[in-house]
């Protein structure tokens, strides 16, 4: 059986071909049909955006035969779990679930359990499930998931389990069924893969080489989705700066691409994720020029300090990230800027963590994402000699969410008195009679008799300014 397991291989991975990536449309199949009638699954995903837009394929690939979807994992005839390799603490978490699903798959022999996303992409991963998780039906990776029907038939008709990661990224699938969670949001991918290599980063490896999507594809899934009444689109890329780099002459770029969906008439664009070293003086430019394009933008950093930076091979250094920063105010006086944020990452003295905080409070984040390093085997990071104690990384971390927090209050504190534009979403997670959604900034607002304006956007005048959050009344 082992002779037909395709397992990733991550010097294989690691390579990048030059070759031209092909797009091929998704070819429905007749012999699925009806396969999944009667039957319910449930996805469990895990990770970035990316992951989520995958899981919404998932979903759509399974509908298209029938299969319904259910939150109940007790009456699921099929479980995928939608991984994420980004720190140790992920894949500790997909563990536990995995195991989880033992008993069940020993009592019911029909009952199917499916890892996909970037765990599978793994070596160390497949190896680990292989010999101590043989409840598992099917592994497949982030390449293929397009296929996942096939893999399916394979357990339901051949009775076996189907191993399928491909460690080189294949082409760009297009019409891949897709069932979106929302009815008024909506996650389009731009791009997929990437090429930067930061040094303690899985993404390279799990994703394959940048890919991007030709634009009439893109520009033409965001005139159906205005069609179909979204009133928001986020578009995904693990670096939305180098949108179209490897496409014909590569003169076709992000802002290029950001100004032909100014012409879309859905009223809310937003991107993620931009690196700083690819930000573009026209981009800037179209940014400000607003439109339909939020005033919001999430800029990793990862550290304020130089040597660290180097270290990290995010090719630029800290004070052109400043420059960035203040040609991106200067340009959008009102922009609102989040970023990402590693601490502990090997050999970070004092005065490098130090260095970090000072750009933290000089940049006017409002709002971060933190994290400790957690290093990733096969990526160079995780071979530098760390010393520093994890008490030491979690008093850093500490230390840093204390100033972040201050940013993401006073981010929220420049609302107060204020009329701003919500895009309801729903009841909020902890009170259910209030509801909750976001500005344009991406500021969460609560308020109450939201229900009728659900996936509608309505002015709300904000009367409470929280740290996490600003409350207020529909006014419009
Ligand atoms: N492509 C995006 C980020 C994707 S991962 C970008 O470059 O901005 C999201 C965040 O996870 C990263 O920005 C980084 O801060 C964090 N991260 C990635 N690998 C990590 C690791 N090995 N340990 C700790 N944090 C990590
Ligand atoms: Fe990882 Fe860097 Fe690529 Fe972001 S840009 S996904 S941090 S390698
Ligand atoms: Fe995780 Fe893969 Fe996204 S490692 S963060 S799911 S690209």
């Amino acid at each position: 059986m082992e002779d037909q397991y395709q397992k990733p291989v991550l010097g294989q991975a690691r390579k990048r071909r030059g070759n031209e990536t092909q797009t091929f449309a998704y070819e429905e199949k007749s012999i699925y049909a009806g396969m999944g009638n009667g039957k319910h699954y449930y996805i469990q995903t895990h990770g970035c955006q990316g992951n989520e837009a995958d899981s919404e394929k998932l979903k759509g690939l399974l509908e298209s035969v029938g299969y319904v979807e259910t939150m109940d994992e007790e009456i699921a005839d099929l479980v995928i779990i939608n991984t994420c390799a980004i720190r140790e603490h992920a894949e500790a978490k997909v563990f536990g679930e995995i195991g989880r699903f033992k008993k069940r798959r020993r009592e019911n022999k029909d009952f199917i359990l499916a890892i996909g996303g970037c765990m599978s992409q793994e070596e160390v991963v497949v190896e680990r499930l292989l010999k101590t998780y043989r409840h598992v039906d099917i592994i497949f990776g982030t390449h293929n998931l397009h296929r996942l029907l096939e893999f399916i038939h394979v357990v339901m008709v051949e009775k076996r389990r189907v191993v399928e990661v491909l460690s080189v990224e294949g082409d760009i699938v297009e019409n891949v069924p897709t069932a979106r969670d929302s009815r008024f949001k909506a996650w389009v991918n731009i791009m997929y893969g990437c090429d930067e290599f930061c040094t303690y980063c899985i993404v390279p490896y799990t994703r394959g080489k940048e890919r991007s999507r030709r634009p009439h594809h893109i520009l033409e899934e965001i005139h159906n989705l205005a069609n179909q009444g979204y009133q928001e689109v986020t578009l995904l890329g693990q670096n939305v700066n180098s949108y179209g780099l490897d496409l014909d002459d590569g003169s076709y770029g992000f802002a290029e691409l950001l100004e032909a969906i100014q012409h879309i008439s859905i009223p809310r664009v937003r991107f993620t994720t931009s690196h700083p070293k690819d930000f573009s003086d026209k981009l800037i430019e179209v940014l400000s020029r607003k439109g339909n394009l939020m005033p919001y933008i999430h800029l990793p950093v990862q550290s304020g300090s130089n040597v660290i930076l180097e270290r990290m091979n995010r090719k630029y250094t800290q004070e052109e990230y400043r420059l960035l920063v203040q040609k991106i105010r200067n340009a959008i006086p009102d922009v609102s800027i989040t970023t990402d944020i590693i601490v502990g990452f090997p050999g970070e003295t004092e005065e490098d963590f130090e260095n970090t905080l000072n750009l933290v409070e000089q940049c006017g984040f409002e709002g971060a994402y933190t994290f400790i390093f957690s290093p990733r085997a096969g990526t160079p990071a995780a071979k530098y000699p760390d010393t520093l104690s994890m008490a030491e990384k979690k008093r850093r971390l500490l230390t840093l969410n204390q100033l972040v927090n201050e940013g993401f209050a006073k981010g929220n504190q420049r609302f107060l008195g204020e009329t701003v534009e919500v895009l309801i979403e729903g009841p909020s997670k902890t009170d259910p009679n209030t509801w909750s959604g976001y500005t344009p900034h991406n500021k969460l607002v609560h308020v109450k008799n939201g229900e009728s304006y659900i996936g509608k956007r309505v002015f709300v005048k904000i009367n409470v300014a929280k740290t996490w959050s600003l409350e207020g009344e529909i006014c419009g």
